[in-house]
């Protein structure tokens, strides 16, 4: 699609979906107020230095797979390639309040199109390794003033199984740096403190071929596609999203309000437009991509996933904006939803279609004022000015190069 034509269709988007929520409210049309914040304009804020890595970190991953291209993860490529040509930019390192290093780590995918992190320690050591022998910023405060995006699963600990992910724990290497991750969990190990936290990738394009006349009355309910159990992966029950998806089944699939089931329709986003609730339990990680379709589509998210960190949740008000449930009362979801008056359904579909929280959901490209890029840089430049202690004295380490599990220590090799 012509990028022109794609920017005035996200922006009819955002206008449909505003007046959708005024069609439904039937009153005069209103934006929402949110935290100005969520509208800074970063240029002129931060100046980040892009590191020119060989193209087997990031372009050749790409060409082998362009499935790494739509894939939830795939905001590492979009990151860089926004970067690159971001007002934000420097090419000179000396004035660079933030350094970025371009390695895609989750582009290595099954079959399935399942990414394996196997090799991602590796990968993101050998890159740290490359520009801290190149350049001497890295070791000027060993990563303090650097970022990285790293949006598997569970973030920097490489793994897609938590019990897997929490015993390997956050690349020791990465300690010291500025982690932009999809992951968010409070109380978790592979949640470092500062991280960015980011919505999963969704591909605009494909969100904005199937909007629907904003008119549509939302007649269903309560509405979710997905697994509710994970049998090849969790064939006892119980791990898999903590039981609550199960739960979700078990409670509500003879109940009308519901519309349930684990078969993905074509009809899929013209559903989440039609729908009042979408509901968003966790799976294997607390977040899924369905928080960012409920957002764009004007569907209020029922966040079932406890101690989920969401996106951007400093500026972007989600108390407003969604219901949140605690695991252990989804037998409860059916009175907990019909309990909210229609005062308060209206008010959080008017909190929602405010532009500027369904942009900073998306990373179009181009990008556009607002949208997550802009959020991402707006975090990081809400960190300046560095604390002068990152800066190390001559002679000082603080990381541990050979920490962590033996066969991050071998070289990684492109395939
Ligand atoms: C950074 O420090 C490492 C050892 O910790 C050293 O091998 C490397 O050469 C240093 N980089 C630069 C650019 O001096
Ligand atoms: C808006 O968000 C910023 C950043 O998190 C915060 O410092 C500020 O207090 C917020 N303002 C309001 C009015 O909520
Ligand atoms: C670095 O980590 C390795 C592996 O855990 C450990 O054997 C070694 O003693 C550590 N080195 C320092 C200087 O702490």
């Amino acid at each position: 699609m012509a990028a022109p034509l794609l920017c005035l269709q996200l922006f009819m988007l955002l206008i449909t979906s505003d007046s959708a929520a005024t069609a439904f409210v039937g009153r005069g049309r209103r934006i929402a107020r949110t935290n100005d914040t969520l509208r800074d304009d970063p240029v002129g804020r931060l100046k980040v230095y892009v590191y020119e890595l060989p193209t087997e970190y990031n372009q050749d991953v790409v060409e082998r797979d362009e499935r790494c291209l739509s894939h939830m993860f795939a905001a590492e490529i979009f990151l860089h390639r926004f970067l690159l040509s971001s007002a934000v930019r420097t090419l000179n390192p000396d004035e660079a309040d933030w350094f970025f290093t371009p390695v895609y780590t989750t582009c290595d995918l099954t079959n399935n199109g399942l990414p394996l992190p196997f090799d991602s320690p590796r990968m993101m050591r050998s890159a740290i390794q490359y520009i801290a022998n190149k350049w001497s910023y890295w070791n000027r405060t060993e990563g303090a003033d650097h970022f990285f995006i790293v949006p598997h699963d569970f973030g920097a600990c490489f793994h897609y199984k938590e019990e897997k992910a929490i015993e390997r724990g956050i690349l020791p290497i990465l300690q010291r740096a500025t982690l932009v991750q999809t992951f968010g969990q409070s109380y978790h190990v592979c949640m470092k403190k500062g991280s960015i936290v980011i919505p999963p990738y969704a591909p605009t394009a494909r969100i904005l071929a199937h909007l629907i006349p904003p008119s549509t009355p939302r007649s269903i309910f309560a509405y979710f596609r997905g697994l509710f159990y994970d049998v090849g992966n969790d064939p006892e029950g119980g791990y898999y999203a903590r039981g609550a998806r199960a739960s979700i089944w078990e409670n509500f699939k003879n109940n009308a309000l519901f519309d349930l089931s684990s078969e993905h329709p074509a009809t899929y986003y013209e559903d989440m437009q039609r729908a009042i609730f979408c509901l968003c339990p966790l799976g294997w990680a607390p977040w899924s991509p369905r928080l960012v379709e409920a957002v764009v589509f004007g569907c209020i998210p029922v966040i079932i996933a406890d101690d989920i960190v969401l996106p951007f949740a400093d500026v972007i008000p989600w108390k407003e904006i969604g219901v949140f449930v605690a695991e252990h009362d989804v037998p409860n979801l059916d009175a907990i939803l019909t309990s909210l008056s229609a005062v308060e359904i209206l008010k959080k579909q008017r909190a929602l279609a405010d532009v500027s929280i369904k942009q900073a959901m998306l990373f179009p490209h181009p990008s556009l004022p607002n949208d997550a890029f802009h959020q991402i840089l707006n975090g990081l430049a809400r960190k300046l000015p560095h604390d002068p202690n990152i800066y190390l004295k001559d002679g000082i380490r603080i990381l541990n190069w050979t920490a962590g599990p033996r066969g991050d220590m071998q070289p990684w090799k492109q395939q």
